[in-house]
């Protein structure tokens, strides 16, 4: 069993650090999702009431669902539903430990990025390359906070709209 678990941010941005427009996603990329299920399989994703309700499948397989909302009467099938980021967090830690699990994944959207990133251990970021409209925005991650490391670049086309690299960013020790 993990004695620690990582907590991961998991998101697709633009050049503009758009990563959303009207609930929805705005653009396609297949090897991204490829990705973002190989990486996430296994572990437990924490996610917005917003995001949950934009999922084509809801709950995302084999991986624990757990929602915020404020809502305390909101029902989501399939996963558990959280009205603190904090408790949801630990919840979340507590499963991966159970389940031999070494990281959790925050999946957003923007107003659970922002939440989550005191607590975040790392990044997957998927920097794409386009600058789409959009009404959500990631937060400012700040470079010198980070050490990034490139996993994996892709072109446009094949069920990409546009190219992207996705990038792996660990926080770096706060010098004391
Ligand atoms: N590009 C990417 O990587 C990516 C990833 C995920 C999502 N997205 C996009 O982002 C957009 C959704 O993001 P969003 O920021 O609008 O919504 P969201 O973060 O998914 O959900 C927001 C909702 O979560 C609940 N919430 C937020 N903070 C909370 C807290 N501290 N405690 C309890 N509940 C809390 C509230 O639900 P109630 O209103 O029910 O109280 C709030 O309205 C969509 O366009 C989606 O496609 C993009």
């Amino acid at each position: 069993m993990p004695d620690t678990v990582k907590v991961c941010l998991i998101a697709a941005r633009g050049r503009n650090h758009v990563i959303g427009r009207e609930g929805d996603l705005p653009w396609r990329l297949k090897d991204d999702l490829a990705f973002f299920k190989k990486t996430t399989l296994g572990c437990p994703i924490v996610m917005g009431r917003k995001t949950w309700e934009s999922l084509p499948f809801r709950p995302l397989k084999g991986r624990e669902n757990i929602v915020l909302t404020r809502d305390w009467t909101y029902a989501a099938p399939g996963a558990r539903v959280y009205s603190s980021f904090a408790a949801a967090i630990n919840t979340a830690r507590a499963i991966a430990q159970r389940q031999g699990a070494d990281k959790v994944f925050v999946i957003g959207g923007a107003t659970i990025y922002d939440a989550a990133m005191s607590y975040a251990d790392r990044i997957y970021m998927t920097e794409v390359d386009a600058a789409p409209e959009g009404d959500v925005r990631f937060p400012e991650v700040r470079p010198a906070d980070w050490a990034t490391t490139t996993l994996e670049a892709h072109e446009a086309g094949d069920g990409n709209d546009h190219a992207f690299t996705i990038v792996q960013m660990d926080r770096t020790p706060a010098l004391t």
